[in-house]
């Protein structure tokens, strides 16, 4: 088992910057030095600058968009490191792209999620530490440990520092997947539960929307994982305000935000949507009623923890 004396090194990918820097300032340390390039041909050229030789070294790299040079460009790091002997490799992903295609849904679709989950574990990781996976089973879809996180903490801290929480709240679902995550938010800042019923009806399977719960008059804050199309959102709000809502707030973890995402966004015209840095979102497009909250801390903790061979559950309590 790797001890508190093998030395700590954390590389990022091109993805998550930022946030590595944040997460080095939060541990002390420099981020390690990597060049990450492409050759002519639009191949991906890497090489770590730093001896890494046993180090118990931590890789940070969303697979957010564009997904699919980011997910090559961390198996390709994890390759690298392993070729230069570092001790242990962990792959950190903030976000865990390809993670909705976790099941076979029909017949004749893949499971990206257990398909990525092998790629990573065969390109030479040996853990791997991320954030509210869309769903928490696709842990195991690994057999190496996962350490899953949960930016719930970062959300409700600032909620209840904006006195959201003593506001006449109502925690909404905007989907019934999505019940376990709004109920533990309710349950931290004291406020009643409404979920989203969504229903096909008819031939022509139209959509309908219910909301379960009580919400006239309240201020509501939609929970969701992520924001990726704005739609789900976008939609509840609408019914939401339809029975009668009063302020409405969003919280989301990963800021996926494609296409016209900020436009829907803006058009549903929320109080504040609250979303953390799990992806790096362009400064310059982030309009005023978004809030972006940071998981450095967490991670850094979470990466101390885990190179001292501490308990991680414990940052949930
Ligand atoms: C669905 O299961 C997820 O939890 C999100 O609700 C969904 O992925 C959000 O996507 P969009 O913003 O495109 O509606």
């Amino acid at each position: 088992m790797m001890g508190i004396r093998n030395r700590l090194q954390v590389f990022s990918g091109s993805a998550s910057v930022d946030l590595s820097k944040r997460v080095c300032a939060k541990l002390g340390i420099k981020p390690g030095d990597i060049y990450i390039g492409k050759f002519p041909d639009g191949e991906v050229e890497i090489k770590i600058n730093d001896d890494v030789r046993g180090a118990d070294v931590f890789v940070i790299q969303s697979t957010s968009a564009p997904t699919n040079d980011n997910l090559m460009e961390l198996l390709i790091i994890i390759d690298c490191l392993k070729r230069a002997s570092a001790g242990r490799i962990t792959a950190v992903l903030p976000y865990f792209g390809y993670a909705r295609q976790d099941r076979k849904a029909e017949g004749r679709v893949p499971v990206t999620a257990k398909l990525v989950a092998n790629l990573i574990t065969r390109a030479g990781a040996e853990r791997v530490l991320t954030i509210d996976l869309h769903a928490a089973q696709i842990q195991g879809f690994f057999d190496i440990p996962v350490d899953h996180l949960y930016a719930a903490p970062v959300m409700t801290d600032y909620l209840q520092r904006i006195n959201l929480g003593n506001s006449n709240l109502v925690v909404v679902s905007p989907d019934v997947g999505g019940i376990k995550m709004a109920r533990a938010y309710a349950k931290k800042l004291n406020a009643d539960l409404a979920i989203v019923d969504k229903r096909r009806i008819g031939s022509k399977q139209t959509e309908v929307m219910h909301i379960i719960g009580n919400v006239s008059d309240k201020n509501v804050l939609l929970i969701d994982d992520m924001i990726s199309t704005a739609t789900t959102i976008s939609e509840a709000a609408i019914v939401l305000r339809e029975q009668g809502a009063k302020n409405i707030y969003a919280c989301a973890t990963h800021a996926v935000l494609c296409g016209n995402a900020m436009e829907k966004l803006a058009r549903a015209k929320l109080k504040e949507v609250i979303l953390t840095d799990t992806i790096a979102l362009d400064s310059a497009k982030i309009k005023s009623f978004i809030k972006i909250l940071s998981i450095s801390e967490l991670v850094g903790e979470a990466i101390r923890r885990i190179h001292n061979s501490e308990s991680v559950s414990s940052l949930f309590i």
